[in-house]
Parts: C-alpha cells; sequence; structure tokens
C-alpha cells in the first residue's frame, strides 16, 4: 500500500435552505463496510493525535468541524492534507503511518474504520513500521 492509494473523497451533498445534508454508505461512498465509528473532540491547543499505522485497517477521516492536518507517510513518501469541511473525507488504507495535529479549537474528527478496535493492528512504533515496510517490498520482489 502507498501514498497512492489514499485521498479525498467527496460525499453527496443534499442543499437545501433549511441546511445541507451528507450521508455516506459503507461499501458505497467509501470502500469498505463501516465496522466502528470513533471521534475526537476536546483537542487541547497544539495536541498531536494518532501516532501509529494499523495492518489491516482502513480509516475515513471527515473534519466534522472545524480543521486540522493529517500527515500521512507509507515509509517512502509523505503527504499532508488539511481537513476543514465535513463533505469530504481522507481515505487511509493500512500501512501508513499517521498523525494528526493543528486542530483548530472546537474541531470535531470523525473516523470511520473498516473494523472494530484490535490493539494488535497497530503499529506505534515507527522503526517497527519502516522495517514491516521494507520487508513487504522484499516479498513483494522474491
Ligand atoms: P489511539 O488509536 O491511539 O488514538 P488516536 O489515534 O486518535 O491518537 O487510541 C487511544 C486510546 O483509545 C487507546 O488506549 C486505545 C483506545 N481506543 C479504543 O479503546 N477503541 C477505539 O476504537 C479507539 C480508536 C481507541
Amino acid at each position: 500500500m502507498s501514498l497512492e492509494n489514499c485521498s479525498i473523497i467527496d460525499f453527496p451533498v443534499i442543499h437545501d435552505p433549511r441546511g445541507n445534508l451528507t450521508f455516506i454508505e459503507g461499501d458505497n461512498h467509501i470502500p469498505f463496510e463501516i465496522a466502528r465509528v470513533y471521534y475526537l473532540y476536546d483537542v487541547p491547543g497544539g495536541a498531536q493525535r494518532g501516532g501509529h499505522a494499523h495492518r489491516e485497517l482502513s480509516q475515513l477521516i471527515i473534519a466534522m468541524s472545524g480543521s486540522f492536518d493529517v500527515h500521512l507517510d507509507d515509509g517512502a513518501e509523505k503527504r499532508t492534507f488539511h481537513l476543514n469541511r465535513s463533505y469530504y473525507g481522507l481515505h487511509v488504507c493500512p500501512m501508513i503511518w499517521r498523525e494528526i495535529d493543528n486542530f483548530s479549537s472546537g474541531s470535531v474528527c470523525l473516523v470511520l474504520a473498516s473494523h472494530r478496535y484490535d490493539e494488535s493492528d497497530y503499529f506505534r512504533d515507527h522503526g517497527e513500521f519502516r522495517s514491516a515496510v521494507k520487508e513487504g517490498q522484499g516479498d513483494l520482489l522474491s
């Protein structure tokens, strides 16, 4: 998996003078079934979240309110996405290191996830993550 597999996905918007509406269907608007939803809120100024990668998990990250930066790293390349609207999200595929920072005051980060919480799916050490990426590349070459 590489950064090329991670991209912004635009969701449908039903414009209405009473207020806009957006909806997301698993395996339709996003490329996986939704097994879990979680959100970050009351994030203090200057805080950083993430700092890990996942073996199997795919995620869709949305700035439900406010804004923040998502830094992605596939072990070879890095890219930063600034999220600030609730009608699009960032698809983060497995084996991508992510860090989230620059949260605006009152922001809410919503995450749709392909699997339930499983600590054994995490790489929490960047060195271990990089080694696993290199091993994966070795598998592909052999
Ligand atoms: P973590 O995934 O490290 O948070 P973030 O990536 O947003 O910085 O999770 C922080 C803590 O919350 C950790 O102890 C695991 C726990 N947790 C759950 O119990 N269930 C969940 O669905 C998530 C995402 C985290």
